[in-house]
Formats: structure tokens, sequence, C-alpha cells
């Protein structure tokens, strides 16, 4: 299904480069890509991959299925405009775009635009992110299998209907991998009040992090509680530990951080 998209990656940065390293490693042929980014590392990266790079949007030699567009938000307003004349029935414009919403986007391309706008994560980088994707009503359920397809390249995917809720999106996952970083940073800094070793104490943090990311992941069928549940014996020491969080307000700080996160996002927006 990916395999046949003609694909634009207008911006070959941080997050256009990790789709890309993503589509190739799912199959996707390099003479399906092509990139347009003017930065020097941009174009040493589309050669050792094998990708073409244009100069300007009149350069591409087909139309292409997917326009992803890539850039920072900030520059949309000038970046989106100049692929206007490409907006047609069979062309999908996907944004990774932080804050960007449909209505701007068709502001920039046509109210008959098909767009789908995708929050994506950092851990795509290493093809754990998490995608969330809503799209515009006149998209054909090609187009957004396809997108779907292209984006678990780099990670799981999951649909919204309502972008309104984009913004807890962004709070959740779009800004989650910060919180576990935080509670990574914590995790290493008791470690070390506890008399650990400094690399002991890292290695300690970050591998009990990937691994109980990782337990989550895979075992679908068992919720983050049961999983819980089950390594916490009665008057046990990780019984102890979960004490001392609660009696902390972990739960009601998760929720505090997300809330501010949302309402960040709602003003920006
Ligand atoms: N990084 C993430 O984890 C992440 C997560 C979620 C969403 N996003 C979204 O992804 C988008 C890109 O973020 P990023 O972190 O990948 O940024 P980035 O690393 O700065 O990449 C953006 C790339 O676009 C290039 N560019 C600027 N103007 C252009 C133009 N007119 N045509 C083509 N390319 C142009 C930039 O070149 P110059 O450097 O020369 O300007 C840069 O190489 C943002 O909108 C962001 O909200 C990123």
């Amino acid at each position: 299904m990916i395999h046949s998209a003609r694909i634009l990656m207008v911006g070959l940065g941080n997050m256009g480069g990790a789709m890309v390293e993503g589509f190739l490693a799912k199959g996707v042929a390099p003479a399906n890509i092509t990139a347009l980014d003017s930065a020097p590392a941009a174009k040493e990266k589309a050669a050792q991959w094998g990708i073409e790079m244009i100069q300007k949007p009149e350069d591409l030699a087909h139309t292409p299925h997917f326009i992803i567009l890539a850039v920072k938000p900030q520059v949309m307003d000038v970046v989106a405009p100049a692929y206007k004349h490409l907006v047609s029935e069979g062309v999908c414009f996907l944004s990774v775009a932080a804050g960007q919403t449909i209505e701007k986007l068709k502001g920039y391309l046509a109210p008959q635009a098909r767009i789908i706008r995708a929050m994506p994560n950092t851990p795509a980088a290493v093809g754990a992110g998490m995608t969330v994707l809503c799209g515009t009503p006149n998209l054909a359920v090609e187009q957004m299998a396809v997108a779907e397809a292209l984006m678990a390249c780099v990670g799981e995917v999951a649909w919204i209907e309502d972008e309104h809720l984009m913004n807890a999106v962004t709070a959740v996952s779009g800004s989650g991998p910060a919180y576990f970083f935080r509670m990574m940073e914590a995790l290493e800094a008791a470690a070390l009040a506890q008399g650990l070793p400094a690399d002991v104490a890292r290695k300690l943090a970050v591998q009990t992090a990937y691994g109980a990311g990782k337990l989550a992941a895979e075992r679908t069928g068992t919720s983050p509680t049961d999983l819980r549940v089950a390594v916490t014996s009665p008057g046990g020491t990780t019984e102890a530990g979960l004490k001392a969080l609660d009696a902390h307000n972990f739960t009601q700080t998760v929720s505090a951080a997300v809330e501010a996160a949302t309402a960040r996002g709602n003003q920006l927006g």
C-alpha cells in the first residue's frame, strides 16, 4: 500500500528525516521519495539515502500522492502556499506541524484541499513514536489508510475525529516523553542518593523505564493497572514505594501537568 505512494517530504530536519528513515526501513523505494529542504545537512541525508532533492515545488517530475509538511510551524504560512497549485483529489497533504490547525492549512492551500493533521512525538526517531491523526472529511478511505501506514513506519498510530482534542493529545503524547524523562531524572537522582554509583544509577533509571514501557506496550491484553498490581506484593518494597508516591499526590501531579499543557496549547492556538 505505501510502496506505490509517491511522497514529497517538505522539510528534512529531525521529524522529516526520522520519517524518511522509517519509510525506507519499511521498504519504501528511495525512488518514490522526493525531498525539498535547502539546509546543507538535509542534502547530505538525501544523498546518503539515495532520495531525490529538488530546489522548488516546480521541479517535481510527477505529482506526489502525499505532500508531507515537516517544517517549523512558524514558517508554514510561507511554505505551504507554494503547494497550492498541487491541490487536487489525488493529493493528500499531511502536516506534522504542532499547533497548525486544519483550518489554517486550508487557508494556506485551498478550501477543498485534502489534509491530514498529524501529531507525532520524538520517539519516532527510533521507530517508537506515537502519532495521532485527524483529517478533513473529503479524504478517500485509501488516502487515510496510506497515511496511517506511513506514520506506522515510525511507531503507533491513532485517529481522532474532533480536532479540538489535538491540544490534549499534544499534552499527553507530544509532551509526554519529557514527563517520562523527568521521571528518569528523578529515579536516577534517588538512586544516587541511596549510594549507587553514577553509571549504575543512570542505567537502572533508563532501562527500567524502557522495560516497563516495552512490557506495557507488548502485553496489550494487560492494563498498566494489572501490570502494577502483578509486581506489588502486599507488605513488600514496591507497595512501600507506591504508598510514598500516593502520599505525595503522584496521580494528581500528572493530571495537573496534562491540564497545564492542554491549557497552554489552547492559549497558543
Ligand atoms: N521533532 C519532533 O520530535 C517533533 C514532534 C512533533 C511534531 N514536530 C513538528 O515537526 C515539524 C518539524 O520539526 P523538526 O524538529 O523536524 O524541525 P527541524 O529539525 O528544524 O526541521 C525543519 C526543516 O525544514 C527546513 N525548512 C525550512 N524552510 C523550508 C522550506 N521553505 N522548504 C523546505 N524546507 C524548509 C529547515 O531548514 P533550515 O534549518 O535551513 O531552516 C529544516 O531542515 C515542526 O512543525 C514540529 O512542530 C516535531
